[in-house]
């Protein structure tokens, strides 16, 4: 609300979801709490502010120097017991409760042990993609996060190179992926909905293109995904010349595609690539004309990203992406 008011105080825009990327708006337990705390915080500030600035004014004005005043130095008053008690007091008081709120709230964003029943989810930061591992479902997937509905969701958080940040506003706070230190957090999205967040830490150049999306789903839709993602590749006979072309290149040592030998683990699993709405972290939308761009040539979209461009010819970047296209 106050974000569609005053735009320069976040990203938020007039735009619905999932375009939403408000931490005035929350749909997760965690988001709910820092935007309850920044509104006391706020709050507590603005009253401050409007006393001071208040008395300040009031002061200026109702003691300006008057022609009529003449020369003479205004009355010099020392030391008034009250008062110097109330302006320790009060502010000591205003600290007090803050911090107390604070505690709580940290106590909530991160508690010492995951909420119950919650599910784990491992989420690893690479320059500049994102990894999620589903440890209790046993699949791997890439840049779209999906999770059910009314669920806490505990994320492991681990990073394979330097420190970047897990940030989905509407869902929680941001917490920093920093490499050999595993963090903690968890949120609980209470609509079906597609929740975006955003890496929130210089991590390189493609800093910025480190897009996160969330697909939060109703338990049924959820299980139908996973139900899917266990599955092995499809193999579609009519694009084999694709398949054996993907499997005698270097695609193999970066990504997996299983049931097939592709076992690479620096690059995204690309098993059931087609189930993803995006490429490339959500920059492009993924289609046929977008993975051809992606396969051969990835500066074209993405500069300096760790794909690298294998000068495949026209005939063999169709037909791999043939094969792309099947693995739904
Ligand atoms: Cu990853 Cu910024």
């Amino acid at each position: 609300m106050i974000a569609r008011i005053c735009p320069l105080l976040l990203l938020a825009t007039d735009a619905g979801p999932p375009e939403n990327l408000s931490i005035f708006d929350p749909v997760s337990p965690p988001a709910f709490r820092i935007r309850d705390l920044l509104y006391l915080v706020l709050g507590v500030s603005a009253v401050i502010f409007v006393l001071v600035e208040g008395m300040l004014l009031y002061s200026i004005f109702r003691f300006r120097h008057r022609e009529s005043d003449g020369v003479v130095e205004p009355p010099q008053i020392y030391g008034s017991k009250p008062i110097e008690i109330a302006w320790t007091l009060a502010p000591l008081l205003i600290v007090f409760v803050l911090f107390l709120v604070t505690v709580r709230s940290v106590a909530e964003v991160r508690p010492s042990e995951p909420p119950k029943g919650a599910m784990r989810v491992k989420v690893v930061g690479h320059q500049w993609w994102w990894e999620y591992e589903y440890p209790g479902l046993g699949f791997k997937t890439a840049n779209e996060l999906h999770v059910p509905i009314h669920t806490p969701i505990d994320c492991d958080l681990q990073s394979a190179d330097v420190i970047h940040s897990f940030w989905i506003p509407r869902l929680a706070g941001k917490t920093d992926v920093v490499p050999n230190h595993p963090n903690r957090m968890w949120f609980q999205p209470l609509e079906a909905n597609l929740y975006l967040g955003q890496c929130a830490e210089f991590c390189g150049t493609q800093h910025a293109n480190m897009m996160i999306r969330v697909v939060a789903q109703a338990p049924e839709d959820f299980e139908k995904w996973v139900e899917n993602q266990k599955k092995p590749a499809v193999n579609d006979p009519a694009v084999r010349t694709g398949r054996e072309l993907f499997l005698s290149q270097a695609c193999v040592n970066c990504h997996t595609v299983h049931g097939t030998s592709a076992a690479g683990t620096f690059g995204p699993d690309l098993t059931h690539l087609m189930s993803r709405d995006t490429l490339v972290t959500g920059m492009v939308p993924n289609n046929r004309e977008e993975l051809r761009n992606w396969v051969r040539n990835p500066d074209t979209i993405k500069p300096l990203s760790l794909m690298p461009n294998m000068h495949l010819t026209d005939r063999q970047v169709d037909s791999i992406v043939d094969y792309l296209l099947t693995l739904k």
